[in-house]
This record gives C-alpha cells, sequence and structure tokens, in this order.
C-alpha cells in the first residue's frame, strides 16, 4: 500500500504531495508546527489525510513537551490543537481528529493519569485514527464496488485516492473494490486545476495499481459523457451537511450537472469522518480560498497578465439532488439523507 504518511519515532514521515509524480521524495517533520506546515502548503492533502497527519502532529508535539505539570501540559496542548485547526477551514475530518485528540487528553486528565501516561494515549489515539481510517476505506471499497457497473467507464474528480487518506482511498477505493471484484473497469481522471491532484496523483496511483487511466483536462468531460463514454462517477468529499449537500474539491458540482444531464449516476464515497450533522446544509460549510498565484501560474511560469483579478476557491458546494448516493464505510446512504445519514451514525 502507498505510503502517505507514517509516525517513526520521533517523526512524521509524509511522502511530498507537491512532487509527485515527477519525484518521489518524503518530508519528515520533527516538530507540530512543521506538520501544520506540511498540511497548510499540500504535502500532505485530502481530507482523511489532513485528519491523521494532525492527529499525529499532535501526539508528536506533546511527546516532545518538557512541561512536567499537567497545567502547562494541558495549556500547550490545546494552543497546539489551535495551531492544527487554523490550517485548512474545509475538510471537516481536521476537526473531527483534533475533537478525538481533545476527548483523549480529557480522559486521561479525568482519570488522573500523570504527563507521560497522557502523552502514551495520544499516540494510542493518533494510531487509531490512522488505523481507522484505512479500515473505513477498505469497507467503503466492498460496499462501493457493488454499485459500479461490471464494465465500467468511471471519471472521478481530484484524488480521493490513497494519497489522500491513511490507504486504499475513498473513491479511489470504491475503483480498487471494483477491480478487486473481478469487474472490467476504465478510469477517466480529471486534470482538476489548479493544483491538478488528478492528473498528478490519481493517475499516479491508478497507473501504480496497473488500472487502465486516461487524464483529460476539466473542460473535456462534458464531451466525454455526451459521446457515451462515461457510465459512473464516483468522487471524495472534505464535508457533508446533514442534508447530503457536499463540499468537495472545486470542479466537482459541475461534473455533478453534467452527470445529471446524461443520466450517470454521481456517487461520493467518504467516511462518517467527512460527515457534519452540525452542518445544516452546504450554504453554512466555510470554503478555502486559496493564493492567486495556483491560479495565475504554473511551476513557477507566469500565465495570466499582471493586473488581472484572480479567484481561487478551492472547493465547491455540489447539491444533495445531484447525488445518487453516499458510500460510507456503514454501506450506501441514499435521499431523504436527513435521515439515512443520521441513521449510519446510529448504527
Ligand atoms: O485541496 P485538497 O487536495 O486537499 O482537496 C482534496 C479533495 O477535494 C478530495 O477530493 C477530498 O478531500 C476527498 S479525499 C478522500
Amino acid at each position: 500500500m502507498l505510503p502517505t504518511i507514517a509516525r517513526e519515532a520521533d517523526v512524521i514521515v509524509m511522502i511530498d504531495q507537491r512532487k509527485l509524480p515527477a519525484e518521489e521524495v518524503y518530508v519528515r517533520c520533527s516538530t507540530a508546527a512543521e506538520v501544520a506546515r506540511a498540511i497548510k502548503t499540500m504535502v500532505i492533502r485530502g481530507a482523511p489525510a489532513i485528519g491523521v497527519a494532525a492527529a499525529y502532529g499532535i501526539a508528536l508535539g506533546m511527546r516532545k513537551s518538557t512541561a512536567t505539570g499537567t497545567q502547562k501540559f494541558a495549556a500547550e496542548f490545546y494552543k497546539m490543537c489551535e495551531l492544527m485547526a487554523a490550517t485548512r477551514p474545509t475538510a471537516v475530518n481536521l476537526f473531527w481528529a483534533i475533537e478525538r485528540m481533545k476527548r483523549a487528553f480529557a480522559e486521561g486528565a479525568n482519570a488522573g493519569e500523570s504527563v507521560d501516561q497522557i502523552k502514551d494515549r495520544l499516540d494510542r489515539e493518533a494510531e487509531a485514527v490512522h488505523d481507522e481510517d484505512v479500515a473505513n476505506c477498505r469497507a467503503m471499497g466492498a460496499h462501493g464496488a457493488a454499485v459500479v457497473p461490471d464494465d465500467a467507464r468511471i471519471l472521478t474528480h481530484c484524488n480521493a485516492g490513497a494519497l489522500a487518506t491513511a490507504g486504499y482511498g475513498t473513491a479511489l477505493g470504491v475503483i480498487r473494490g471494483a477491480v478487486e471484484a473481478g469487474k472490467h473497469v476504465t478510469v477517466y481522471a480529471d486534470e482538476t486545476r489548479p493544483f491538478l491532484q488528478g492528473a498528478r496523483l490519481t493517475a499516479w496511483e491508478l497507473v501504480r495499481d496497473g488500472i487502465e487511466t486516461t487524464v483529460i483536462t476539466d473542460n473535456m468531460a462534458g464531451s466525454l459523457m455526451r459521446q457515451g463514454r462515461v457510465n459512473f462517477v464516483v468522487v471524495g468529499a472534505d464535508r457533508i451537511a446533514a442534508n447530503g449537500d457536499t463540499a468537495n474539491k472545486i470542479g466537482t458540482y459541475s461534473v455533478a450537472v453534467l452527470a445529471r444531464e446524461h443520466g450517470i449516476p454521481f456517487y461520493v464515497a467518504a467516511p462518517l469522518s467527512t460527515i457534519d450533522l452540525k452542518t445544516l446544509d452546504g450554504s453554512q460549510i466555510p470554503i478555502e480560498e486559496r493564493h492567486a498565484k495556483e491560479v495565475s501560474h504554473i511551476k513557477g511560469t507566469q500565465l495570466a497578465p499582471d493586473g488581472a483579478l484572480i479567484w481561487n476557491p478551492a472547493f465547491d458546494v455540489t447539491p444533495h439532488r445531484f447525488i445518487a448516493g453516499i458510500i460510507t464505510e456503514r454501506g450506501i446512504c441514499r435521499a431523504p439523507y436527513t435521515e439515512s445519514l443520521r441513521r449510519a451514525f446510529e448504527c
């Protein structure tokens, strides 16, 4: 399996996703601040992977704390949680993972544990966040494989693969699950401007797995669908509101509208850690806006003239009515999502 992120004794190691596929290099973070910076600068990206990185970052930071008293240790811990929370605003997995670490901390503190015991507890919790994510992706893969056509021509957007998770992937997990179930699969990977997660990361992962992959630029999807060359769409998610409205990489909404026009089922694959029942609908999801240079430049080469205004939202929201189903580790949720998503947490 792909080594997205791993904990070594006193460092967190991540494959540098900004450099793929040209270079396979690893970034070693030895402080929580370095992990936060890696998240912010997209060394590691993808909603579940960001959550795992934050959990590991907090555990690492606290492991290195020199505080001996619980009060100072607690103050450092909450500061570190704030540091992680300030990295990227849209993927709710980040905040979900921080909450888990806070709960683990509180349990230790309430039980009267020593600083060293709480450090061990935080390490165990971060490890659990990592391992559960892999297991959830595999479960999504198995559930999702059932709705993939036997002779599948799948379009996906951005990278919702092993690189975006602790391993195996959400949308790409469904594709891997279909392949493992013996289905014949070919994949169209949207290039995904401006960061090119589709061309660089999705294609890299799938080609490594021997899955036939065609890269298209984002503006080719409509024409491809019109020619009947796509019969299934699956994407990941960064935050799913209680009513099923789904924030994912910018361009996902256009794909969903095109899929509806061409009668192609549009599925979202995401773990429960991406579902935010406290956010009632898509209008309440915070959308990250990134630096103008990601749009105006490619690898340092200027494309747009000085003086042109740039708009660079990293995500958009697909209204729930375009979504055929939300594939989770507990099965596939269908409309009405307000009920099915709530029930998924109860089973
Ligand atoms: O800006 P990114 O690369 O972090 O955005 C990632 C996406 O939008 C993914 O599709 C989403 O996080 C799902 S990852 C399994």
